[in-house]
């Protein structure tokens, strides 16, 4: 899902989202089994992407419908999946019709500026006792591919995400009335597609806020540095391994 407060906008090529990246989804479905979704449930898949959680979502029996920012990603979803609903919205500002018994968001709300705000919409959409199941970057998520670029470009601040810690998050749910049943910090280092490519792409893919104002050729530069910079630490003889840490939480909407 695109953020709307960077100064660079994420900019997604949904092609190679689903070529290269789908182990954004793949490792999705752990989640799923966390949410435990029940036949009839009605479900909200926040950032849904092209689509791929809001089917294995479906696929229980749940009454699911995705929403995600990104015009490109919804259109790609519903034509793959007709038989969903799928719709552009904000995770800032979203609206449900109904309130549903659960909202289930996968790889998204680092993204999501200000966190804050998107708490609230999720708050609002839950009906009491709803849950809200949720991962995405911690604390520590690619700080090296991040320490990498702005120590090559030998800038500060690059990073366009929000990575906070358990307690961090936990206190903002807690503040906006959720209670928090399930949290944990992942340290999952994750293999990138593509052989030698896959940091590259990673960051084609993922990095516009890291790559900003360097021209085309530039960004090569960039890349080949970055890849000899981080090599001994990324890269483990056959392909190159990210070190994502994933925050996962589970919060009850509170019935009083
Ligand atoms: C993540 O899923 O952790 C992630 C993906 C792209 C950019 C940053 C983080």
């Amino acid at each position: 899902m695109a953020s709307d407060s960077v100064d660079t906008p994420q900019v997604w090529d949904t092609a190679r989202y689903q070529d290269q990246h789908s182990f954004v989804w793949q490792y999705g479905t752990a989640l799923i089994d966390l949410l435990a979704p029940q036949p009839g449930e009605r479900i909200l898949d926040l950032g849904c992407g092209t689509g791929q959680l809001t089917q294995a979502l479906a696929a229980t029996g749940a009454i699911v419908s995705g929403i995600d920012a990104d015009a490109a990603m919804i259109a790609t979803a519903q034509q793959h999946y007709p038989e969903l609903s799928f719709a552009v919205a904000d995770a800032c500002n979203f609206r449900v019709k109904q309130p549903v018994d659960a909202i289930f968001s996968n790889a998204v709300l680092h993204w999501v500026k200000p966190p804050e705000q998107a708490v609230q919409a999720v708050v609002n959409a839950l009906k009491p006792g709803g849950r809200f199941v949720v991962e995405f970057g911690g604390k520590g998520n690619v700080h090296a591919i991040v320490k990498a670029v702005e120590t090559i470009r030998q800038q500060e601040n690059l990073s366009p995400w929000y990575f906070p810690r358990i307690g961090e998050y936990a206190h903002l749910l807690e503040t906006y009335g959720l209670e928090v049943t399930f949290a944990a910090m992942i340290d999952r280092p994750t293999p990138l597609n593509d052989g030698e490519q896959g940091l590259a792409n990673w960051l084609k893919m993922f990095g516009n806020a890291l790559l900003a104002g360097l021209s085309t050729d530039d960004v090569e530069v960039l890349l080949r540095e970055v890849e000899a910079f981080l090599r001994p630490q990324l890269h483990d003889g056959r392909q190159w391994v990210a070190d994502y840490r994933r925050l996962r939480l589970v919060a009850i909407k509170s019935s009083a």
